[in-house]
């Protein structure tokens, strides 16, 4: 049985909390996509080309201790709009979307290019102040401490950029439903979340 879940959204949204509890929930495999792209990006910051970082990617260039810093992501988002970067690292998320038992792949266009035919789709936002607050909260827990208003930044950087790109676009697929968590509790978006796919299966 292939069933895959799509779920999109902009920086920060909650979308690697949701997409992991739906998947524990279901029973299926998760791909945090935003990662593939980071690594990418991780690696042209050790002067990697872009292209060629994103066709030689290895699972250790997954296992990259920084990989979740403000400073990765900026560079993530920057090699995710090159056209080149994106197809090279399509098959590998189409496969993986269509492994038996069924997948969740959270990223930023899920539901309209790499699985524009996924059984669920969902696109998971809020407001850019609450999700700047809650990436400072992960952030500091971390002991990656940044001021607030330099989180918040960084999350308009980075959605302008990617709503803004020319290929594969950050945007809500027409039949995707809408989750906006501003006023959700985490164990309340997750709710919502497993009550619209369990209303597709
Ligand atoms: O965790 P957060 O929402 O901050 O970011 P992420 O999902 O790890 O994605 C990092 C960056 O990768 C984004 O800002 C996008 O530029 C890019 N990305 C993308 O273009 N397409 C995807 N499917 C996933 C991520």
């Amino acid at each position: 049985m292939t069933f895959t879940v799509a779920i999109d959204g902009p920086a920060a949204a909650g979308k690697g909390t949701i997409s992991k509890a739906v998947a524990a929930h279901f029973g299926f495999a998760h791909l945090d996509t935003g990662l593939l792209y980071r690594a990418v990006g991780r690696r042209t910051l050790d002067g990697v080309e872009p292209l060629l970082a994103a066709t030689t990617l290895t699972a250790e260039d997954l296992d990259a201790s920084d990989l979740r810093s403000p400073q990765v992501a900026q560079a993530a988002s920057k090699v995710a709009a090159i056209g080149d970067v994106r197809t090279a690292l399509v098959d590998f998320q189409r496969a993986f979307a269509r492994r038996a038992g069924g997948a969740v792949l959270d990223g930023r266009d899920i539901g309209t290019v790499i699985c524009p035919d996924a059984n669920a789709k969902l696109y998971v936002t809020a407001s850019a102040e609450v999700r700047a607050q809650r990436r400072f909260a992960e952030l500091a827990a971390k002991g990656q401490a940044d001021e607030l208003a330099t989180v918040l930044a960084d999350v308009k950087e980075r959605d302008a950029r990617d709503a803004n790109r020319a290929d594969a676009p950050m945007k809500a697929a027409e039949d995707a439903t809408i989750l906006d968590t501003s006023d959700l509790s985490i164990e309340g978006a997750i709710a919502q979340a497993i009550a619209v796919i369990e209303a597709r299966r």
